[in-house]
Parts: C-alpha cells; sequence; structure tokens
C-alpha cells in the first residue's frame, strides 16, 4: 500500500495572509495530508498569541471546506517536531529573491540537522508576492486599508488588537 503524502505548512503566521491561504490551498491539492504547523518565533515579537494564530487559521481553512489541512503549533526546532509527526517534507513559499536567501540557509540547515527531511517551495502568488505579516501589521496599526490583503477576521483581529495595546 501506497503511504501517504504528509507534509507540514511551519510559519509564525502573524497574521496570517492571502499569500499564506494560497498557499495553504496549493500544498493541500497537492499532498494527502497538509499540517499548518505556528511556530512560537524565537526571533520574532508576535502581535497575536499563538493561540489567537491558530484560532484564526482554525476560521480560515473551516471556511475553505477542505477536508485535509490540520492546524498545529510547535516550540524548539523544525525538524524535531517532523521527527515526532513522522513527517518528511516542510513547505514554504518564495516571494521575491530576497527570500531565496534566507529559506537556502534554513532548508540547508534543516537537511544537515535530518537529512531525510526535504523543503519544497511552491512559488507565491504575483498577486501577494510584495505583501509581508510585517506591512499588514504596520498598515493596520496606522488605520490603512489591508482588506485585499488579509481575510476580514484577520483585519478585525488585528484592530482590536492595536486598541488595547493603545490604552
Ligand atoms: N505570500 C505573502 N507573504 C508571505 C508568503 C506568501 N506566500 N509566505 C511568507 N510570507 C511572508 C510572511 O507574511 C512573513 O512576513 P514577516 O517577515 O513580515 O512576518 C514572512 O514572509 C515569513 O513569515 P512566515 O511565512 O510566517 O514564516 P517565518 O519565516 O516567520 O517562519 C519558521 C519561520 C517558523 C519556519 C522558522 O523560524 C523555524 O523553523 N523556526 C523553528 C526553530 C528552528 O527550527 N530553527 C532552525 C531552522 S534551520
Amino acid at each position: 500500500m501506497k503511504s501517504k503524502k504528509i507534509a507540514v505548512y511551519p510559519g509564525t503566521f502573524d497574521p496570517v495572509t492571502y499569500g499564506h491561504i494560497d498557499i495553504i490551498k496549493r500544498a493541500a491539492n497537492i499532498f494527502d495530508k497538509l499540517i499548518v504547523s505556528v511556530a512560537k518565533n524565537v526571533h520574532k515579537a508576535p502581535v497575536l498569541s499563538v493561540d489567537e494564530r491558530v484560532e484564526l487559521l482554525n476560521e480560515i481553512v473551516a471556511s475553505l471546506g477542505v477536508e485535509n489541512i490540520e492546524i498545529d503549533s510547535f516550540d524548539g526546532l523544525l525538524v524535531d517536531y517532523l521527527k515526532n509527526k513522522n513527517v518528511k517534507l516542510i513547505i514554504r513559499g518564495l516571494r521575491v529573491v530576497t527570500d531565496f536567501d534566507y529559506e537556502f540557509a534554513y532548508a540547508s540547515m534543516n537537511q544537515k540537522l535530518c537529512p531525510e527531511i526535504e523543503t519544497v517551495f511552491l512559488m507565491t502568488n504575483e498577486k501577494y508576492s510584495f505583501i509581508s505579516s510585517t506591512l499588514i501589521k504596520e498598515v493596520a496599526m496606522l488605520g490603512g486599508d489591508v482588506s485585499g490583503y488579509a481575510p476580514e477576521i484577520v483585519i478585525n483581529k488585528l484592530k482590536k488588537k492595536f486598541k488595547e495595546v493603545k490604552k
């Protein structure tokens, strides 16, 4: 019997954007199961908590009506998380050339740490190639319109968060 192809799409998702959602939909189409996993990222100081990011992803994925996507979170090394789950594929989206150096370093290090794990890259839809979670947060914080870049529930959550911070 052929084994199921399971992949993990890790990210900080602070917040999830239409760019991420595009990668999620396409990866779920390619693999038997996709686990979208929220990282407690040590380098970034996220605006949304891990629970809030997981909740948003769950709501968004439920609205897609796609059965083979699971939302999870992880702490520590990505390769350890994959080993625990017995998964050997990492999905990442590639935007403009500037992503390449960063992604190349991560993929190479992950392969050194665990040679049987492969990283598969999907080219980001060009509509979203210039957006980032940071840009969306900045524009939303300053009252700009970011409705074309993330779902309404994400934008409302950000607005609520920034209001709380200002108090
Ligand atoms: N469309 C639009 N934007 C996209 C995108 C897409 N398809 N894919 C990524 N982006 C943007 C995001 O909005 C985000 O923007 P930001 O930098 O302003 O926040 C940025 O590109 C990348 O963020 P994200 O996709 O959320 O992932 P990340 O790069 O923050 O995730 C981890 C990095 C979690 C995968 C990595 O840090 C990790 O594996 N951590 C675990 C610890 C570990 O194992 N470290 C050693 C690894 S060698």
